[in-house]
C-alpha cells in the first residue's frame, strides 16, 4: 500500500516490459461504498500484464469486485491472504484468513464463478507460532481447485499480535523450504515465492525451486535492479537500461500529472532509489524533497537528470 500505485508502475514500465506488475491491496469495502478514489485506475495501454490484490473475505463482496476488476481490463485478480496488520485483522481479512481455508475457499470460488481471468492468492507459509510444513500442506489442500492457477507465498510466518505489519516483514524468519516443497506437493499450481529475495541474480537461483518470484522492497528501493528482467528472465531485449532516460521519461510524465493535479508528493516519491548506489544519491535525494515542498520540478528537472 502507498507504493505500487499507478504512478510507480508506470516508472516500472519504462525498466521492464515483461514483470507482471501488481497493484497495492484495495479493500472489497473501499470499492462498493466508492471510497478507493483512483486506486482502480490503471494505464490499459503500458501497464499491462497487471494484477489487481483484493483484500476482504465475504464471497459477495469479492465476486462484485472481482466483476468490477475484469471489466477494467485487469489480467489477474489476487487475494490478499497475506497482511498481518491489525487494521486488517479487525474487518477479517489478510492473513488471518489462514485460520479459516473454508472462507477462503469459498471466496476463491465464488470470484471464480463470475470472471474469466485469473484468481490468484497470496498468503505466507502460515500464522503466528504455526511455520510447519503440514500447517501450510494443509491450508492449500483446502483451497486448492483445478482452477486455481497460482499461489504467491511469503515466505514467513505472520504474528497476529504484538508485531508491526513491518516488524512482520523482518523478523519471522525466511524459510523457503516450506515453500519449495509446495511445487512437490501441488503439481498442478505455480508456486511463485516472495520474502527477501534482492535482485536478479538471487531470483535465477530461486526460480531451479519454484516457477516464479515476486520482489517487492529491493525494486522499490532500487527500480534499476529489475532492468535486465526482460533478458535475464524471458530471453527477450531489455528496454530499460539507460536510467537518464528513464528519469527524464518519468519526469516528464510527473509534469503532466500535475497539470492533471496529481501533487508531486504522489509521483516523484518514487524516484528516490533511481540513483540508488550512485555517489550523489544524497544530493538527489534531497532535491527530490526540495522539489516536492517548492513544487518546481519544470526548474529542477534538467540538475536531477544529471545526477542519475
Ligand atoms: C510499504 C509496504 C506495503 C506493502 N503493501 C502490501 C500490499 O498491499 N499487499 C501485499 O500483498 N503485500 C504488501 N507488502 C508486502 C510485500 O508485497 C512483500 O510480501 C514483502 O515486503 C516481502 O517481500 P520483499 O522482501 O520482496 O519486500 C507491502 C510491503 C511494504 C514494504
Amino acid at each position: 500500500m502507498q507504493c505500487t500505485d499507478i504512478h510507480d508502475r508506470y516508472l516500472f514500465r519504462l525498466i521492464t516490459k515483461k514483470a507482471f506488475l501488481y497493484t497495492e491491496m484495495v479493500t472489497t469495502g473501499a470499492i462498493i461504498h466508492g471510497k478507493c478514489f483512483n486506486q482502480l485506475n490503471f494505464n490499459n495501454e503500458i501497464e499491462h500484464p497487471v494484477a489487481i490484490q483484493l483484500g476482504g473475505s465475504d464471497p459477495n463482496d469479492l465476486s462484485e469486485c472481482a466483476k468490477i476488476c475484469e471489466e477494467l481490463g485487469y489480467d489477474e485478480i489476487n487475494l490478499n491472504v497475506g497482511c498481518p496488520s491489525e487494521r486488517v485483522q479487525k474487518g477479517s481479512f489478510g492473513a488471518c484468513l489462514m485460520e479459516d481455508p473454508k472462507l477462503v475457499d469459498d471466496c476463491i470460488q465464488a470470484m471464480q464463478q463470475v470472471v474469466s481471468i485469473p484468481i490468484t492468492v497470496k498468503c505466507r507459509i502460515g500464522i503466528n507460532e504455526r511455520d510447519d510444513i503440514d500447517f501450510l500442506n494443509h491450508f492449500v489442500s483446502k483451497i486448492f481447485n483445478p482452477n486455481l492457477k497460482t499461489l504467491i507465498v511469503h515466505a514467513r510466518v505472520a504474528i497476529l499480535k504484538g508485531l508491526t505489519p513491518r516488524q512482520n516483514r523482518q523478523i519471522p524468519p525466511l524459510k523457503y523450504e516450506n515453500v519449495y516443497q509446495l511445487v512437490d506437493e501441488f503439481p498442478d499450481l505455480e508456486i511463485i515465492l516472495n520474502g527477501g529475495i534482492k535482485d536478479i541474480d538471487e531470483s535465477i537461483k530461486h526460480l531451479k525451486k519454484v516457477h516464479g518470484v515476486m520482489l517487492g522492497r529491493s525494486p522499490y528501493d532500487n527500480p534499476m535492479i529489475v532492468s535486465n528482467v526482460d533478458s535475464k528472465i524471458f530471453n527477450e531485449s531489455d528496454i530499460g537500461n539507460d536510467r537518464k532516460a528513464i528519469l527524464k521519461q518519468y519526469l516528464d510524465y510527473c509534469i503532466d500529472q500535475a497539470h492533471e493535479g496529481q501533487p508531486y508528493s504522489r509521483t516523484l516519491k518514487h524516484v528516490f532509489g533511481l540513483n540508488r548506489g550512485l555517489k550523489n544519491a544524497k544530493s538527489f535525494r534531497s532535491l527530490i524533497l526540495r522539489t516536492i515542498q517548492e513544487k518546481n520540478l519544470e526548474i529542477t528537472k534538467d540538475e536531477l537528470i544529471s545526477m542519475v
